[in-house]
């Protein structure tokens, strides 16, 4: 019902006019059993999303999709993040790069949707770039003066690549993947990560700022009253969060089985070879600025959140299991207990971030606190104030 309401709209002047003080945002600032939730501005106003694009999005690795999407050379998907147009291509070459999907004759957009090629040609004048983004064809321009088509290859966005996650970073002065992902690579070696495909992905188009749905995947206080007839096996329990080194945070609950499955239900075998605490329970890496990841014994699933507006997100949910698990005769049969109990818990999810949204649109809110079991709920609102607000505060 509410998923095609987007009529409702804040008013941008109830908010304050020096809405990026940090006198705004003391209370968020406190330590988390004294802390507050962020002012309503922060997900519902234009000015305060502006900001997250400029010095978040633009700025940071964002995850886009899972490398087996594109295993051929000439492969390709297409997208828009926060409002710049991608490429994501794999080269005849086998190296997988990212470029601003717009012609550098006179910047056309050069392709749509997904697929393979054997080059791109630009459908305005027929300039034509390989698939590792050289120009190769460039027709009449012959006597333009110092024409030099090697210096028109498409425009490269940097690109790298982490366990089969591909991520793209708009600034050419950030840190690299490796860094700014710190200890997480070590902390997730068990689930060989580089073995596992991804076989499904929805996407859907949500009336929700992108924290919402991020936050809640961080909180295990909603679990008993929003899942109660869904994930009723879950007792009411203390996960304190993990101490991270790197710009994620992370949950780990230890339990038998696996939680990408309904109560009573049995799916596949283990992951081979893993082992430690991975091997008995849930690790739930929250990776910044918007990736939701619960990786199980068995196979692993994200949610990456993509910005669309103050009060409009794409979510798009993976499901990746290790390519043995995949080829498994029974595989077709067994996946639809994984996919029962996602499509029941997720819903509820949405749900709950798309009424969270309509209440945060009324201009009488007012903040309100944060409890014992939300710390990262408080972590990511102060990750977030760091970089929109600064951390001077
Ligand atoms: S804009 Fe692409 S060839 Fe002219
Ligand atoms: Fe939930």
């Amino acid at each position: 019902m509410f998923a095609t309401d987007f009529a409702q709209q804040p008013i941008e002047t109830f908010f304050p006019e020096d809405m990026f003080h940090p006198r705004h945002y003391v209370a968020v600032r406190k330590p988390v059993m004294e802390a507050g939730t962020l002012p309503n501005w922060c997900y519902t106003s234009e000015r305060f999303y502006r900001r997250e694009v400029e010095r978040i999005f633009m700025k940071v690795w964002n995850f886009v999709d899972r490398v087996d999407r594109i295993p051929n050379p000439g492969d390709y998907f297409t997208f828009d993040y926060v409002g710049v147009p991608v490429i994501i291509m794999r080269g005849k070459d086998g190296v997988v790069r990212a470029f601003s999907n717009s012609c550098r004759h006179r910047g056309s957009r050069l392709v749509e949707g997904e697929g393979n090629c054997k080059a791109i040609r630009c459908p305005y004048h027929g300039w034509t770039y390989a698939t590792e983004g050289n120009l190769l064809v460039a027709a009449e321009m012959e006597d333009a003066l110092g024409f030099d088509k090697s210096k028109l290859g498409l425009v490269p966005i940097r690109l790298e690549t982490w366990g089969g996650f591909i991520f793209i970073n708009f600034d050419n002065d950030a840190i690299s993947l490796r860094e700014y992902l710190g200890d997480l690579v070590d902390n997730t070696e068990a689930y060989n990560l580089d073995d596992l495909v991804c076989v499904r992905r929805n996407a859907v188009e949500l009336p929700i700022n992108w924290k919402l749905f991020f936050e809640n995947f961080a909180e295990q206080y909603h679990i008993p009253y929003l899942h109660g007839g869904s994930l009723n096996r879950q007792k009411r329990q203390m996960h304190p969060p993990e101490d991270t080194h790197g710009q994620y945070e992370a949950l780990y609950v230890k339990h038998p089985g696996s939680r990408m499955l309904l109560m009573g239900d049995t799916g596949f075998p283990p992951i081979e070879g893993i082992n430690g605490r991975a091997a008995e329970g849930t690790f739930y890496p929250s990776l910044y600025p918007s990736t939701s990841i619960g990786m199980c014994i068995d196979g692993m699933w994200w949610v990456r959140t993509d910005p669309l507006g103050p009060h409009k997100s794409r979510l798009t949910i993976g499901f990746c299991f290790p390519r043995r698990t995949a080829a498994r005769a029974d595989f077709d049969d067994v996946i639809q207990r994984y996919y029962k109990r996602m499509d029941a818990v997720f819903p509820e999810d949405t749900a709950a971030c798309e009424l969270q949204q309509r209440g945060l649109m009324s201009p009488f809110h007012r903040a309100g606190r944060i409890g014992r079991l939300e710390i990262l709920v408080h972590r990511i609102n102060n990750w977030v104030l760091d970089r929109v607000i600064g951390n001077q505060a």
